[in-house]
């Protein structure tokens, strides 16, 4: 069975930069004359997936995500045969569908990161000015009228970078750079999201600040993290428990930055604690 495709709801406490938001209104009014394809690009969890989810709910467009750093093979997109009562058939996969319908918004996630080279090209066609591909399987198919593409790929310091991507493949996007919020943002974020106080969010950003500018870190600390930590705190759990279960760093690091600011948090530092019963 083929999922059925569907607006995704509209996320009340998204924000992007006004100039990020005005691209995206240009490129959605020419996406009603032609098919446009955008690449996002940044750091591991700076927004790129909410973005695109944000720009189908906020247009009212379907949505259909594909990983494309999971296929293996050539053709994996389109669908595969399979056995029904002794019998093989072809059964078809959600991409064909979601190409041909008309204003869906398509997420190529991951897309310099497929683990079968060749399984790239067959996007390129639908990706470039022939808007159609052919399946044996399936006939042509042709790309509707409105869709949007957009691919999604983490470009930071860690990640191998602008090479990554295929450059005929690369030349045929609209580019579209997203970074972290600022602090003062990413505090808004925390609060309206989660729910936790003004304070108790500030505590959390001027931990991860540290951290974050700390050159020993390889974690990256994104707002997916921040997140994370605010969301445990509104749960019950103190400011040292949620950092530290919520995040790769050692817990020595964690336990003197929060000693750092303890004079702020007020919060009872508990070294270790004793075992007892989980029952
Ligand atoms: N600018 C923002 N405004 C509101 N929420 C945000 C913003 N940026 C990120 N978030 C929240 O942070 C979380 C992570 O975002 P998202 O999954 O979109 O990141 P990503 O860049 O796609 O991550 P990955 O690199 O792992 O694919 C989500 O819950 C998202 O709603
Ligand atoms: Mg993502």
């Amino acid at each position: 069975m083929i999922p059925e495709l569907h607006i995704p709801e509209l996320d009340n406490f998204f924000y992007l930069p006004e100039e990020i938001i005005n691209v995206l209104d240009s490129l959605e009014k020419l996406a009603r004359k032609h098919s446009v394809n955008i690449l996002v690009v940044g750091r591991q969890g700076c927004g790129k997936s909410s973005l695109i989810s944000q720009f189908a709910a906020y247009y009212k467009r379907p949505l259909a995500v594909f990983q494309i750093g999971q296929l293996s093979e050539p053709g994996q997109l389109f669908g595969e045969h399979a056995l029904k009562g002794g019998d093989t058939y072809y059964q078809e996969f959600l991409f064909p569908r979601a190409i041909s319908t008309p204003n869906c918004v398509v997420h190529l996630e991951e897309i310099n990161r497929p683990e079968h080279p060749k399984a790239l090209n067959e996007l390129f066609s639908v990706l470039s000015e022939d808007r159609s591909i052919w399946s044996d399987q399936l006939g042509l198919i042709k790309v509707a009228k409105g869709v949007v593409f957009f691919a999604s790929m983490n470009e930071g310091e860690e990640f191998t970078g602008t090479d990554s991507l295929d450059v005929a493949l690369r030349d045929r996007f609209y580019i579209l750079p997203v970074d972290y919020p600022s602090v003062e943002i990413e505090k808004k974020i925390l609060t309206s999201k989660t729910g936790i106080d003004d304070n108790q969010a500030g505590m959390i950003l001027k931990i991860i600040g540290s951290l974050r500018s700390d050159p020993n870190i390889d974690e990256t600390i994104s707002v997916r993290h921040s997140l994370m930590i605010a969301e445990l705190m509104v749960a019950g759990g103190s400011l040292r428990e949620s950092l530290i279960y919520s995040l790769s760093v050692s817990r020595d690091l964690i336990e003197s930055l929060l000693l750092a600011v303890h004079v702020e948090t007020k919060e009872t530092i508990i070294k270790s604690s004793e075992y007892k019963l989980f029952l």
